[in-house]
């Protein structure tokens, strides 16, 4: 009796583990996987800006930083699988109480739990196309050697291809600038109806910059020279 008084039970283990697994999913979504979204929106862009020899150029930049596959793994590989399976977690378990998130709308709810699930599929395909293409026995190609452009423009020729690219890229945005708002609640920052509408109009605003820019980018590619 002494001895349950004393340590904390079964119950409240778990509940501080999952408060501790849901904070990293909250910040995973935003450093690194959020950040290297922006980045990678645009990097792509350079091919509306400066062309293929600008986006040939950023390009091979990236790929001869040091330690290139050990950034890969630790700051997008690593984090992103974390995110997405607890984030599974969370939406086939219904286990997350945000309080406050109701009062943002039910569809916003839902569609940020769909948004992330095609997510997944279409980040999956991704990197099977242009990242691990040798593991399904692709062409074998390689960035570095300056035919990023090349390689990007004919991997989206086909207009299913960017179809789903168009589509898969709008559900990544609106899941992470919905998601900026939802952290904003998660980590206390937005207290007040007054604020989160504020919020709420900077997300849409970052929504909207990023969609452009993949959106375009897609375009651009899949048009060719
Ligand atoms: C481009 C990749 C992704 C980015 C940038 C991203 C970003 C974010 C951000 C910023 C949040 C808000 C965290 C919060 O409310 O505190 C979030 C929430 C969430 N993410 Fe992701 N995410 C990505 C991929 C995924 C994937 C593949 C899944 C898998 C299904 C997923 C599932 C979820 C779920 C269920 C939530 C909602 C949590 C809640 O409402 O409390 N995410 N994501």
């Amino acid at each position: 009796m002494g001895n349950q008084a004393l340590s904390p039970s079964l119950g409240q283990r778990l509940a501080r583990y999952h408060f501790l697994l849901r904070r990293l999913h909250s910040l995973s979504g935003i450093i690194p996987v959020g950040v290297f979204l922006a980045e990678h929106m645009l990097t792509n862009f350079g091919v509306v800006v400066g062309g293929p020899e600008k986006y040939n150029h950023d390009v091979g930049l990236i790929q001869t930083l040091p330690w290139l596959a050990l950034v890969e793994w630790t700051l997008i590989f690593l984090p992103l699988a974390f995110h997405s399976l607890y984030g599974m977690f969370i939406t086939f378990t219904g286990a997350v109480n945000l309080g406050d998130y109701r009062y943002g709308g039910n569809v916003r709810y839902v569609l940020q739990r769909a948004a992330g699930l095609f997510t997944f599929a279409f980040v999956i395909v991704h990197l099977l196309k242009y990242r691990f293409h040798y593991l399904i026995g692709g062409e074998h190609f390689n960035f570095l050697t300056g035919d990023a452009y090349r390689i990007t423009a004919a991997g989206l020729h086909g207009s299913w291809t960017v179809a789903f690219y168009a589509v898969g890229v709008v559900a990544a945005v609106y899941h992470f600038s919905n998601g900026i708002w939802t952290a904003l609640i998660t980590w206390g920052v937005t207290l007040g109806h007054k604020s989160r509408r504020k919020a709420g109009l900077l997300c849409a605003v970052i929504g909207i910059v990023l969609s452009v820019l993949g959106l375009t980018s897609i375009y651009w590619f899949h048009r060719g020279l």
